[in-house]
């Protein structure tokens, strides 16, 4: 009797421990969903949440206020509209004007100073990097432009790039990274040089593209996901195929597949690692994704390790 009173306290413990966070998540959730919908879409169907009207505001709240200069916030605003898109066959010199001054950052690649720093190995670490979902997605969407968040060595991009000549499409493959790995990442790559403290993961990148001979396909981009990604919408570049693979922490990602959507052409795929690995995060990642799915009511197919949406079938 004892132990049948201990056990059912114990399960409902259980219970309360797991549906804590759960409501917790559940909540986060909610806030983040309606803030996202409240401020960049004009969905055709939803109606603007109800909101009570704000509680008139106190005098100290209005001083704190008014010493904020607005101009000082103009670089963290995301703008809501992408602009009407540029032709495809302009995205790569639109590119290469705006982001490395008219100059291909393989010109003159690599300066003397990093030259022998660099590893010149056909062999790229990554993480499922050779899945068979790009082969998959890259046959049945023919992707013209290929947008990667998340590069690091640029081993998926290479992998992409030389499917994309296999079937004889003309690719190109922008590459979302700051290139600077994160915190802690040379236990884990100690043969990655350094310069004064600087890791030299852009230019070891740039050196694995020009060894794979795929410098006219692969382009880096190498700022953080964000910046990147909202600059890109708003100089009117769609991709045909967008892949989430930067920050796996909550809102990373929530941001990256967030802003992903916004420069995915109608009718392209979004996708992204880790749906079902030890990096999904008992879960956390799943109910993310499917989310984020449903906010666009599309639904989230899985191929192997990785999440695709498939924005040509409407839920
Ligand atoms: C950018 O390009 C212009 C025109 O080619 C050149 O005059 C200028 O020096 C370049 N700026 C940098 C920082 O390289
Ligand atoms: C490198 O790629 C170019 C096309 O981008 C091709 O013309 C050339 O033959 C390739 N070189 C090698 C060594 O494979």
């Amino acid at each position: 009797m004892k132990t049948e009173h201990n056990k059912k306290l114990s399960v409902t413990n259980t219970i309360v421990k797991i549906a804590k966070p759960a409501s917790y998540f559940i909540f986060l959730l909610l806030t983040y969903t309606l803030g996202y919908l409240s401020h960049s879409f004009s969905p055709p169907s939803l109606p603007p949440p109800n909101f009570p009207p704000p509680p008139p505001p106190e005098t100290s709240s209005i001083l704190r206020f008014s010493v904020i200069d607005t101009t000082e916030l103009a670089s963290f605003r995301v703008t809501t509209q992408c602009s009407d898109p540029i032709p495809p066959e302009k995205i790569y010199r639109e590119l290469i004007d705006r982001i490395f001054n008219g100059t291909s950052p393989f010109t003159d690649f690599p300066q003397p100073h990093v030259a022998e720093k660099l590893l010149r190995s056909k062999k790229v670490r990554g993480w499922g990097s050779n899945g068979a979902v790009f082969e998959n997605l890259i046959r049945k969407v023919n992707p013209r432009i290929i947008v990667e968040v998340g590069t690091f060595l640029g081993a998926s991009a290479i992998h992409m790039a030389e499917l994309t000549q296999r079937l004889g499409l003309k690719t190109q493959i922008f590459c979302i990274d700051d290139f600077r790995g994160w915190a802690g990442f040379r236990d884990d790559f100690k043969n990655i040089a350094m310069l004064n403290g600087d890791v030299l993961l852009y230019h070891q990148f740039l050196q694995n593209v020009v060894t794979f001979n795929q410098t006219g396909s692969v382009l880096p981009v190498p700022f953080s996901s964000g910046s990147a990604l909202a600059k890109l919408c708003e100089w009117g570049v769609l991709a045909d195929l967008v892949e989430i693979d930067a920050g796996h922490d909550f809102l990373s990602a929530w941001a990256d597949i967030n802003r992903g959507f916004r420069i995915l052409r109608p009718g392209g795929v979004i996708f992204g690692h880790d749906y079902f690995t030890a990096a999904d995060n008992r879960g956390v990642r799943r109910a993310m994704v499917d989310l984020i799915a449903k906010i666009h009511r599309f639904k989230v197919k899985i191929d192997g390790q990785h999440w695709v949406i498939d924005s040509t079938y409407i839920h």
